[in-house]
């Protein structure tokens, strides 16, 4: 059982850089418990409650639902309830279960406890969903054998199990759907500079790394408050600085940013493109998301997904019924002059 395919690595790395997608980056990073997981801490409090419990009842937790922008954790926390309940992760995603057979196979060849972990929910096709309501609600999977008048159900007992699933578009999931989340649906947070700073000290140990204060603190800046980039600037500049025969300083963490295309803020070449595409084409908006995603060439999911939930962070756009608004925080931020009516367009 796995995710999509991996067509062509290099492509792939392209796209995920332009994006800030860097999944596949920091296997070895992941924290395994508790205790070395950083950050997103009433979600952990929740959880602890949720798995102490459960094992006090010896059951499995019940469903949890984790969503928010890529790289803050999600598919970690699957893995961390794994192993404090001591049992095994099986992992797909929304997109490779495309037949009710599928669903099927994976529910009958779980063992008793496992986590089953469904990446990408939101992209569960509908009829799949139906089998999957009994199945999380009563342990079952109903089966129907033929067709017609003649068709009939029969129904398996499944051992018991946990689904944990992650979603970064949770707008998308079916109200019947998400209500059988009975466990806890948790949306996960942008991190804290100090946070980031943290992380980044942990990875660079892990991975002996050896950085100063300042440099630590330069890349958790330019980290878009996401883990997963974090990790994967520290590498990139540890690379930069390893190739000029140099310590990891912050004199290093700029330049091998520079070259990224990362700014200050830590936005990338796209995002700049976003704001710069608002501000000079459409005068500041508001202009739909699918506008922008058209005047760029780029997939309207990655912007919404990716792209502007950091952008609505920094305060750098807003979105309103009528569409995107730069503000005038994005102005300076790209040199621009403030025109007059910024403000009066934001109220
Ligand atoms: N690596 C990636 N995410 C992390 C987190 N939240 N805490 C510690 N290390 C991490």
């Amino acid at each position: 059982m796995s995710s999509t395919p991996l067509n062509n690595p290099e492509e792939l790395e392209n796209d995920l850089e332009k994006s800030g997608d860097f999944s596949f980056l920091d296997q070895t990073l992941r924290p395994n418990k508790f205790d070395e997981y950083i950050g997103q801490e009433t979600i952990k409090q929740n959880l602890k409650i949720l798995l102490q419990a459960a094992k006090e009842r010896s059951h499995p937790p019940e469903h949890v639902l984790f969503y928010g922008p890529p790289g803050l954790g999600k598919t970690t926390l699957a893995h961390l309830i794994a192993n404090e309940m001591g049992c095994q992760v099986k992992s797909t995603s929304g997109p490779a279960i495309e037949k009710v057979g599928d669903l099927a196979s994976i529910l009958t060849n779980l063992s008793p406890g496992d986590v089953l972990f469904i990446d990408e929910i939101h992209r569960l096709n509908k009829m799949i969903e139906e089998v999957l309501y009994p199945a999380m609600e009563s342990g079952v999977l109903d089966i129907i054998i033929g067709k017609g008048p003649s068709a009939r159900t029969i129904q398996l007992d499944l051992p018991p199990f946990t689904m944990i699933a992650a979603t970064t578009r949770v707008a998308l999931i079916s109200s019947p759907l998400r209500s059988r989340f009975s466990g806890g649906t948790f949306r996960l947070e942008f991190y804290t500079e100090d946070e980031i700073e943290k992380i980044i000290k942990r990875s660079a140990n892990i991975l002996g790394i050896t950085l100063s204060d300042d440099a630590a603190r330069e890349i958790a800046r330019r980290s878009r408050a996401t883990p997963r980039t974090a990790n994967y600037l520290l590498k990139r500049a540890r690379d930069f600085a390893q190739v000029n025969k140099g310590d990891l300083s912050s004199k290093y963490v700029a330049d091998a940013l520079a070259l990224l295309e990362i700014d200050e803020l830590g936005l990338t070449a796209l995002d700049r493109k976003i704001l710069e595409v608002i501000i000079e084409k459409f005068k500041g908006g508001p202009v739909g998301l699918s506008t922008i995603a058209a005047a760029l060439s780029e997939e309207m999911a990655t912007l919404e997904e990716v792209n502007e939930p950091y952008l609505l962070q920094l305060g750098l756009i807003e979105r309103t019924p009528r569409g995107r608004l730069a503000t005038p925080r994005a102005y300076e931020h790209l040199g621009f002059d403030v025109p007059e009516d910024t403000q009066r367009k934001l109220l």
